[in-house]
């Protein structure tokens, strides 16, 4: 580092929304790897799973013309921001580090705009999973359940051995996120490209849209009266501390297991999401990258150049509970589901069956997922009564968002 730099210079300002205890156990991995390099961290988190107030506070920031060195975003935020003109260009650091050749395609089609690398892929997390706690499955005699109506069966007996049986945070984006394993595993995985990627007409107003509505109100029965406005990691406590049997959520709960010293297997148990098995709706968390002044830019660099680096995409990946957004980093420190997470991943993107989630900004732009968000959580909430007015409110609030 240059003698007399300013604090700016020798700074990462990262604007991000992990504030749950696996989410900052994650970022430390990062903080510590950049701390080797002699480049502190001015931290500006914005708590809220799903981003949604980190993404309000970023654009009043960006209006105001303070760019942040990065941004934690997701998938079409990355390209709502390189198409207003105010991402910075990390493409020679990506020629010297063979992103090209490492960041799978999927993931490329975000980070890379007009054949500028704008952002730097930080891990692939997938959304349909059941975590469970072991001892509460054992209690009940359960069997992992491989379609909906075992599913449905599994928390019957939950229920019937007095224990929660779903924990769910009653927020828009977490209903909207497990929606999006309902739609695959009710209507498979050609349907759920048609509808929640494509965002055909057909498909959004169809009798299986409907049906996915009515598998959604079929769960509602077996959460808990207090679910509403609950945060995720909340959540996911429950199970963990097995006061509730099942959680239906993307495997950043699997960082919350890894926080709490607990292990696949012996305390809990990861499934994919029944009838979903072979399919993976994947997220990705990048570090979108501002364009900012010449003295902040070995900052971003440096920041960039560790957050694809081999050893730190396997080591806070681990602790994150999400997979590698590298195809060659080893699977070896990753527990079984961790494993299970690479291999799923690696297979669906070899076979089509690698999908965007809609919740998650990899389906449609914000003003999409946004809508789509909406309708669910009124859905779940009993604004909207019935699976045809959901279908029919569905698929005018995305008319409007397009
Ligand atoms: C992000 C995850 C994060 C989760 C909950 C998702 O949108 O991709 O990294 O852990 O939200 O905060």
């Amino acid at each position: 580092m240059v003698a007399g730099a300013s604090a700016q210079t020798k700074e990462v300002q990262m604007l991000h929304w992990w504030t749950s205890g696996g989410e900052a156990a994650a970022l430390n991995v990062l903080k510590q790897d950049l701390a080797k390099e002699g480049y502190g961290w001015k931290d500006v988190p914005v708590a809220g799973g799903g981003g949604d107030a980190a993404m309000t506070a970023l654009k009043a920031m960006v209006a105001a013309g303070n760019y942040p060195t990065a941004s934690q975003m997701l998938g079409y935020t990355v390209l709502d921001y390189a198409a207003a003109g105010v991402m910075g260009d990390l493409t020679e650091t990506a020629k010297k580090e063979g992103w090209d050749k490492s960041v799978p395609a999927p993931l490329q089609k975000f980070a890379v705009y007009k054949g500028k690398w704008v952002a730097a892929p930080v891990n692939v997390h997938s959304v349909n999973w059941l975590w469970i706690n072991k001892a509460v499955m054992d209690k009940i005699g359960g069997t992992q359940p491989k379609t909906f109506d075992e599913f449905i069966a599994l928390l019957d007996k939950a229920k019937a051995a007095g224990v929660i049986p779903l924990a769910l945070g009653g927020q828009n984006w977490q209903e909207a996120t497990m929606f999006d394993s309902i739609v695959l595993s009710t209507g498979g995985p050609e349907f759920y490209k048609k509808a929640m990627n494509d965002l055909d007409e057909s498909a959004l107003k169809s009798d299986t849209m409907k049906k996915s509505f009515d598998n959604l109100a079929k769960l509602k029965p077996y959460v808990d009266p207090n679910f509403s406005g609950r945060d995720w990691n909340l959540a996911t406590a429950m199970v963990i501390k097995g006061d509730a049997l099942v959680q239906v959520m993307g495997d950043w709960a699997k960082g919350e297991f890894v926080a709490a010293k607990k292990q696949p297997g012996t305390d809990y148990l990861c499934y994919r999401f029944p009838g979903t098995d072979g399919s993976v709706i994947y997220n990705s968390d990048m570090f979108g990258m501002f364009n900012v002044p010449a003295d902040r830019k070995a900052a971003q660099v440096a920041l960039a150049t560790a957050t694809l680096s081999k050893s730190f995409q396997s080591a806070f990946n681990v602790v994150k509970g999400s997979v590698p957004a590298r195809t060659d980093v080893p699977d070896t420190d990753f527990d079984a589901c961790g494993k299970k997470g690479i291999a799923d991943l690696k297979a669906a993107n070899e076979k089509g069956t690698l999908f965007g989630s809609l919740a998650q900004g990899y389906g449609a732009p914000p003003a999409v997922a946004n809508a789509y968000k909406d309708v669910v959580t009124k859905f779940v909430h009993d604004q909207i009564k019935t699976s045809d007015e959901a279908v029919k409110q569905l698929v005018a609030a995305i008319n409007d968002a397009k």
